[in-house]
């Protein structure tokens, strides 16, 4: 069985980070969202994979690498425009061959991983089975409408008037047989070849396809909250590690990992948080559910529930919180009476807050 995941796309819903970086590598808990996936393809027996690019195909690149450090065979297949989940099935065509395969949207999150619904995939012998689960809005997802023995009988995609609220998780196992599907459908009213389709043509045409539910926590980490609530899952389940250095005038309490490199002084860091390698904290608070990359500076800084990447400073600023702070930003103290902000800055921004 291969693997073909997605890492395309434009990321509109993040940006101005997605300008200048790949939406999938907006990192949780200092790790980018497509790398958990990766490890989910991996810890599910699958190795070779195949990877979708698009317009920010060489950050994916960079970061992914060959797959070896994840233990995977990683192919990669450029789209040359975001034409639709089922074009890029038509055109990993030559990749998959003749194996079954699942499909993973790189910015989805799955905390429990796919190895239940990849093994029981290939227990049932079907010729698709795609992960579902209860939403409370159904109308932004793709819809599935079950028949008595959980086998999928109908399908919508961003209905306005859902007929269930079984949302389609962006996670779906194949049979060969969707290489016909996707030659056979054409292009939906937003202009692009739906896997939503592709799959109501299986169904159409008597395949059996069936449905497999989410266990845990899913996200589509498509917008800021969805970021932010990834990133409290997963601080959740961290375990401590103080790797770098901590003075005897801080203090740290609850789940935290500290990087190796890493200087804290002074400094209150209440967990569950991670603190990215040669990042230093001084004269500052990191509150529960945040995540500060690598080479960063607190200095004189508060800051809670939030993702602060690589490389940016913050200092002399309060009540930072909600917050998604690119690489390379800078946070400055302005005057004015003291308040809160809640930030969604780029790379290489700068910020100056009424402090
Ligand atoms: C895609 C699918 C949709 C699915 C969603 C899950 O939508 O078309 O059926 O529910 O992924 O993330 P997109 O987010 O690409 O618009």
């Amino acid at each position: 069985m291969k693997a073909l995941v997605l890492a395309g796309g434009k990321g509109s819903r993040l940006r101005p980070l997605t300008h200048t970086s790949a939406k999938q590598l907006v990192p949780v808990a200092n790790k980018p969202v497509l790398f958990y996936g990766l490890e989910a393809i991996r810890d599910a027996g699958i190795t070779s994979v195949g990877i979708i690019l698009g317009d920010t195909g060489r950050e994916v690149r960079d970061a992914v690498g060959d797959g070896s450090a994840f233990g995977l065979d990683v192919t990669y297949i450029e789209q040359e425009a975001p034409l639709g989940l089922a074009h890029c099935v038509l055109i990993a065509r030559e990749f998959l061959a003749d194996e079954p395969f699942v499909m993973y949207l790189g910015d989805n999150f799955l905390v429990d991983g796919i190895t239940g619904l990849v093994d029981a995939f290939r227990a049932a012998g079907c010729d698709a089975r795609i992960l579902l689960t209860r939403v409370a809005e159904p109308q932004f997802y793709g819809v599935a409408e079950l028949g008595p023995d959980g086998e999928i009988v109908g399908l919508q995609e961003k209905p306005e008037f859902p007929r269930s609220d079984l949302a389609i998780v962006g996670v779906y196992t194949f049979s060969p047989a969707i290489h016909e599907a996707v030659r056979a459908i054409r292009p939906s009213a937003r202009g692009e070849l739906e896997i939503t389709d592709a799959i109501k043509w299986l169904i159409d045409t008597g395949r059996s396809v069936q449905s497999h539910f989410v266990t845990g926590y899913w996200k589509d980490t498509g917008r800021l909250e969805d970021m932010l609530e990834c990133n409290r899952m997963v601080l959740e389940a961290i375990e401590p590690d103080v790797g770098g250095s901590v003075d005897g005038l801080s203090d740290i309490t609850g789940r935290v990992v500290i990087a190796p490199g890493a200087v804290v002084e002074r400094s209150v860091i209440r967990g569950p948080a991670v603190i990215g390698a040669d990042t230093k904290i001084i004269g500052s608070y990191v509150g529960p559910y945040t995540s500060i990359g690598e080479g960063c500076v607190l200095d004189d800084a508060e800051v809670d529930y939030s993702i602060v990447l690589g490389e940016s400073a913050i200092r002399g600023v309060s009540g930072l919180t909600h917050s998604l702070i690119g690489r390379y930003v800078e946070v400055t103290r302005a005057t004015g009476v003291p308040n809160t902000y809640q930030l969604m800055v780029g790379d290489h921004s700068k910020v100056q807050v009424r402090a």
